[in-house]
């Protein structure tokens, strides 16, 4: 089964073309993503509406590019599958649009992706990772912990009542002049910086529970910057290295416990800990989730690095493993600028900001 993936939910405008075998072995085809860093630049984050119109003025390229490195045409597809939601809803009406049009035009069939989903089962295209595991989704929008039972079955266990992490990164990098996307950037700058240098606070680690807040984390970062003015290199590279330990500990920390409850609750003694989204490209990050797992007598799985950010691959997928078990959407199918993975688990962003105990 091939199938071609369309993501445009937030700044990067993709198509990636996968090929499910009836075994469930997956090869990539093709992957090109073409990031718009440049038209967000003077702004220090994403604009929604120039994002959505800079994916109108090269998404016909990104999927024409993607089929040409594939050898495909549109007819050589079993499916079209594009990112329906979560995410900046213009960006999100212009990819499922395109798919819509080339599914219709081709008859083939049209599969309407989550894009967390995407993100959720890249582990299965990389590593061929069984049902169930433990999933610690780290992006710019969301930071949850999941259990995935299956495709489209998932349970959320912890989420941030407040910032996400990458947003936390992001905003670190803002406040200490270190520009957008900030990840990379704070990534970069903590090299050769002191990770004890700056004492940070450690938001709900005292309490139970596997939720997460990074908003408390932010501002004292912004204190300490404050105090330590003005900022030499070193300043920097210190706040930077201090901040990507403290919530590699934190998120460290909730992937233990996480873990524990995974094993308690499915018997299954050595436990798959995946990460996933934009976050899981941090080493510091990274290192500290495999060190838990190996702890604990599990394993990390940890896509590479070309495909922790946003991609049509992990779209394309998504849609080949739903495919696979026979769905498929009407091209009347909505976008939604929120969709979550566990439509049971109550919203909680926000508590956080209002202070409200949670
Ligand atoms: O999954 P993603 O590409 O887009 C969303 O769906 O949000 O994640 C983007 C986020 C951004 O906040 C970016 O700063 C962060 O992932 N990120 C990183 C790194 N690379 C990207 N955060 C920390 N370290 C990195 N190396
Ligand atoms: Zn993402």
């Amino acid at each position: 089964m091939i199938v071609l993936g369309i993501e445009t939910s937030c700044d990067e405008t993709a198509a990636g073309i996968v090929r499910r075998d009836a075994d469930g072995k997956a090869s990539i085809l093709a992957n090109v993503v073409r990031a718009q860093i440049e038209d967000h630049a003077a702004y220090g984050g994403v604009v929604p509406e120039i994002a959505a119109r800079a994916h109108v003025a090269v998404l016909d390229r990104v999927v024409a590019e993607a089929l040409a490195r594939a050898g495909l045409t549109v007819h050589d597809l079993d499916a079209v599958a594009a990112t329906s939601g979560p995410g900046l809803i213009g960006g999100l009406l212009v990819g499922a649009m395109t798919g819509k049009a080339i599914a219709f035009a081709a008859s083939k069939p049209f599969v309407a992706v989550n894009h967390l989903e995407g993100h959720a089962l890249t582990a299965r295209l990389t590593d061929g990772v069984a049902f169930p595991y433990l999933l610690l989704l780290v992006s710019g929008g969301h930071t949850q912990i999941l259990l995935v039972r299956g495709v489209g079955d998932y349970e959320r266990w912890g989420t941030t009542i407040d910032d996400a992490l990458g947003e936390a990164f992001d905003k670190t990098a803002k406040l200490l002049g270190l520009g957008h996307p900030g990840g990379p950037a704070v990534e970069k700058a903590a090299t050769g910086g002191n990770p004890s240098r700056f004492a940070l606070p450690r938001p709900l680690m005292d309490r139970p529970g596997l939720d997460f807040s990074f908003a408390g984390l932010k501002t004292a970062v912004r204190l300490a910057a404050e105090r330590a003015a003005p900022l030499s290199e070193t300043d920097v590279a210190d706040l930077c290295a201090s901040f990507q330990a403290t919530v590699a500990t934190i998120v460290a920390t909730r992937a233990r416990a996480a873990l524990e409850r995974f094993r308690a609750e499915t018997g299954i003694a050595a436990p798959t800990l995946v990460v996933a989204g934009g976050v899981a490209a941090n080493t510091a990050i990274r290192t500290a989730l495999d060190a838990v797992a190996e702890k604990i007598g599990g394993r990390l799985v940890a896509p590479p690095l070309a495909l922790c950010g946003d991609n049509g691959v992990m779209i394309a997928w998504a849609g080949a493993e739903h495919r696979a078990l026979g769905h498929a959407d009407a091209l009347a199918a909505p976008v939604r600028a929120r969709w979550p993975l566990d439509a049971n688990a109550a919203p909680k962003v926000g508590h956080g900001r209002l202070g409200t105990k949670v």
